[in-house]
């Protein structure tokens, strides 16, 4: 067992940075949860809620006082804007007596990912998950009120990763020695077709659901009536009609930093069966 230390996590109310939350507690960690409005906030117990904000990096000042590890998102505001004000917050941190700092790789060019990697006072980690698990909730209200899952390029093959796996990776980094200067590319334990997630998500809620393969004209139609911006459209287009190497390889860095196997989409699926059912669908009306 490791020595309790304090932590900051950054992100701390989003999907990834719950679980970083979580899995720090688990280990027995004290952790400071950063959110830009703690009345919002709705932390585990025992958790230390602090306000600031990424982009004025002034405010995370009293956050970042006694802490020996820092969990950081790359981006800020609406749309995942990119944070510009990386070697500041990392003045900041050092400044503060942080040894240790995990960025979540967001994908795209980053400034505050290249001031984490250009840091020498600090032992950085950067975590590059593939696809969430958790994005498969984007089909529960299709689910729930038709019994079906309408989306394209129904065979691509994602190595997805559960998200509770990106917090151990990161709860481990941020307290443990021997991982400064990596990049830990991080998924799931399988490689699985659309196909694969719906009758994953059929078995755990024990109903059928069906999947209904769309053109890509009908998934960008689809999506356009959803209202999502069109780079976002253009982005989805890509990595789901051409998903890179990366996204349809499964690595091992889960367990090897862990020591625990990585958590299947059927684990996920029995996990999060409740969201898929029309009572779960009632209660969040
Ligand atoms: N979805 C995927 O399949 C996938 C795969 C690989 C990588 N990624 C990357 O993962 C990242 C998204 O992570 P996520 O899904 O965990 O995020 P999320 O659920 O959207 O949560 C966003 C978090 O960011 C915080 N935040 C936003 N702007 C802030 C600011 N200016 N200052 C402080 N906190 C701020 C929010 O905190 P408050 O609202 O509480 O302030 C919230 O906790 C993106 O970089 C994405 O590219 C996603």
């Amino acid at each position: 067992m490791t020595q309790t230390q304090k932590i900051l996590v950054t992100g701390a109310s989003g999907t990834v940075g719950r679980q970083v939350v979580a899995e720090l507690l688990a280990r027995g960690h004290a952790v400071r949860a950063l959110t830009r409005d703690v009345s919002r906030a709705a932390f585990p117990a025992g958790v230390e809620a602090v306000q600031g904000d990424l982009a004025d990096p002034g405010t995370l000042i009293p956050a970042l006082e006694g802490v020996s590890g820092l969990h950081l998102i790359t981006f800020g505001g609406a749309f995942f804007a990119p944070l510009e004000t990386g070697p500041r917050i990392l003045e900041l941190a050092r400044a503060a007596g942080v040894r240790r700092v995990t960025v979540l790789h967001g994908g795209g060019p980053s400034p505050l990912e290249d001031a984490v990697r250009a840091d020498e006072g600090v032992d950085w980690t950067v975590l590059k998950p593939v696809e969430f698990m958790s994005n498969a909730l984007e089909w529960a209200p299709g689910i729930v009120a038709s019994d079906e899952v309408r989306e394209p390029f129904v065979s691509r093959l994602s190595a997805m990763v559960h998200e509770g796996d990106i917090g151990a990776v990161a709860a481990v980094a941020l307290t443990e020695e021997g991982h400064g200067g990596r990049e830990y590319v991080l998924t799931g334990p399988e490689l699985l077709t659309v196909g694969d997630k719906v009758a994953a998500i059929s078995a755990a809620r024990g109903r059928e659901t069906a999947l209904v393969e769309l053109t890509e004209e009908e998934a960008v139609a689809q999506w356009r009536a959803a209202g999502q911006p069109e780079d976002v459209i253009a982005f989805l287009v890509e990595v789901y009609g051409n998903t890179p190497e990366a996204g349809r390889t499964v690595v091992g860095t889960v367990e090897q930093v862990t020591g625990r196997p990585a958590r299947t989409f059927s684990q996920w699926a029995a996990e999060h069966a409740d969201a898929f059912t029309a009572q779960a669908a009632a209660a969040a009306e």
